[in-house]
C-alpha cells in the first residue's frame, strides 16, 4: 500500500511538472512567417510516436490530406495537401512547429486544421442551437503530440 501511494504521488508530481512547462495554446508565439521558435513542452519530440499520430484518424489524421512515402503502410493517403516527403529539408523545425500548431499563420486561408488552438473557431451551429460547446475547446493535439509530429516531419529528408 505504501509503495502504491508513493508511486501515485511520483506520477502526479511528474504530470504537474510537464503541464507547468507546457506553452498553452493561447500563449504560442508565432513570428511574422508563422514559425514557432520555442518548443511547446521543452521535451524533445518522439518521431515514432509522431508517425503514429499522423496515421491515426482520431489524432492527426494527416494522411487523409497528405501523401508520405515513409508512412506507406497506412491504408489511405489523400492528395488535398502537398506530399510531405522532404518536408524536413524545405522547412526548419520552428516552421514545422508553426504549421502543425496553426497552419493558418503560415498559409492564410488554408483548409489544413489548426492542431494547437482552442478558440476563434467559426461554428455556424451556435446561433441555431445555442448548444455548441463553450470555448475554449480542447486542442486537437496536446503540446507533446505536436512536438512528436514535428520530430517525425524533421526526419523526412530527400534521398
Ligand atoms: C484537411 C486537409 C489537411 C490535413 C488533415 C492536414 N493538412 Fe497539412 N496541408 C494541407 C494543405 C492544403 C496544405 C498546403 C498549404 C496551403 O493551403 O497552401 C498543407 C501544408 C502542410 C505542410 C507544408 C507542406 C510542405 O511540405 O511544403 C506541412 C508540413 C503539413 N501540411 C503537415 C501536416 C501535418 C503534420 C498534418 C497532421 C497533423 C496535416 N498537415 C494535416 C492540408 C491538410
Amino acid at each position: 500500500m505504501r509503495t502504491l501511494t508513493t508511486t501515485a504521488i511520483a506520477v502526479l508530481a511528474t504530470t504537474v511538472a510537464v503541464t507547468a512547462a507546457e506553452v498553452a495554446p493561447k500563449e504560442v508565439k508565432f513570428d511574422e512567417y508563422g514559425s514557432v521558435e520555442t518548443s511547446l513542452t521543452g521535451t524533445p519530440g518522439d518521431p515514432e510516436n509522431g508517425a503514429v499520430i499522423m496515421k491515426t484518424k482520431s489524432m492527426g489524421n494527416c494522411i487523409s490530406c497528405h501523401q508520405v512515402t515513409a508512412l506507406e503502410d497506412a491504408p489511405f493517403h489523400g492528395e488535398i495537401g502537398p506530399m510531405l516527403d522532404g518536408a524536413g529539408d524545405r522547412w526548419t523545425e520552428a516552421d514545422l512547429r508553426g504549421i502543425v500548431s496553426n497552419a493558418k499563420k503560415t498559409f492564410p486561408g488554408t483548409m489544413m486544421p489548426a492542431y494547437y488552438k482552442v478558440d476563434g473557431y467559426i461554428r455556424p451551429g451556435d446561433a441555431f442551437t445555442g448548444k455548441a460547446a463553450e470555448e475554449p475547446l480542447p486542442p486537437l493535439l496536446s503540446g507533446q503530440q505536436v512536438e512528436d509530429v514535428v520530430a517525425f516531419l524533421m526526419t523526412l529528408k530527400e534521398e
